[in-house]
């Protein structure tokens, strides 16, 4: 909250603010804190924030977690979704969801190949010709299936040549990837203030947009150095 309104200041009025929040158990108990969903509340009703959608950022790599909840007694299941509060600043920030289409299905091809017929569904919905026109590919779900399994990048590499800390909490690229397209034109500003090793800056650079990036740690920031090594670096 300390940085709340600092941030609702900053941002434009058409630009989204993007919140990726890991859920948490109670100290010693197999009951989980509801700090996500407070600090929601929270910033809708005392900063201003608009929430644009909600979305679940699901990694299927996640490790079974806390032992003694998960593994050892059993009951409780992997905690693997993290929730995302996509906020805005105004009830209509910019985002185009025709920029972040995912490939179509076996039988969404198969149907756009052989023609559909038009008729009313069991479940009342009246699916039109329409419906078998190509449009690039499928709107996304707010569900984001990301594999957080990237182990041997050249960062890392790097990284340890040099003696300084790999970051242990990387987000994938492809969730930065997926709300900088989503949400932004090129030459837009990208900002990450909690920016760990800076993914969110190198995903800003490849896709073309300005970026700025502020984190706690130096030994993190120096680390993060070498994600922009020419060696590396691949312009989209
Ligand atoms: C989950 S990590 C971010 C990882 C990043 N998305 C990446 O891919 O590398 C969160 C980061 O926030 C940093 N942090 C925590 N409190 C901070 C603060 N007050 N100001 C700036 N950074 C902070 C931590 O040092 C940590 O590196």
């Amino acid at each position: 909250m300390e940085f709340a309104g600092e941030l609702h200041r900053i941002l434009k009025p058409e630009g989204s603010f993007i919140l990726d929040l890991g859920g948490a158990y109670m100290p010693g108990f197999p009951v989980r804190s509801i700090y996500q969903f407070e600090l929601l509340v929270r910033l809708v009703r005392e900063t201003g924030f608009y929430l644009a959608q909600e979305f679940y950022h699901y990694n299927p790599a996640r490790l079974p977690a806390p032992a003694e909840w998960v593994n050892v007694r059993r009951i409780r299941v992997k905690d693997s979704v993290n929730v995302v509060w996509w906020l805005s600043k105004s009830q209509n920030p910019k985002a185009d969801n025709r920029k972040v289409l995912k490939p179509y299905s076996d039988s969404m091809i198969s149907l756009l190949k052989n023609g559909y017929k038009a008729k009313l569904r069991p479940s009342g919905h009246d699916i039109s010709e329409k419906f078998s026109k190509d449009n690039g590919g499928a709107i996304p779900p707010n569900l984001l299936e990301l594999a957080n399994t990237d182990s041997n990048s050249a960062y890392q590499k790097m990284c340890r040549d040099a003696g300084l800390k790999v970051h242990p909490a990387r987000f994938p690229a492809g969730f930065a990837e997926f709300f900088i397209k989503f949400l932004t034109n090129e030459g837009d500003l990208v900002f990450d203030l909690f920016a760990g090793s800076n993914t969110t800056g190198l995903v800003s650079e490849t896709l073309g947009r300005r970026w700025l990036a502020s984190e706690l740690s130096h030994e993190y920031l120096e680390g993060s150095i070498f994600r922009f090594d020419p060696s590396t670096l691949q312009r989209a």
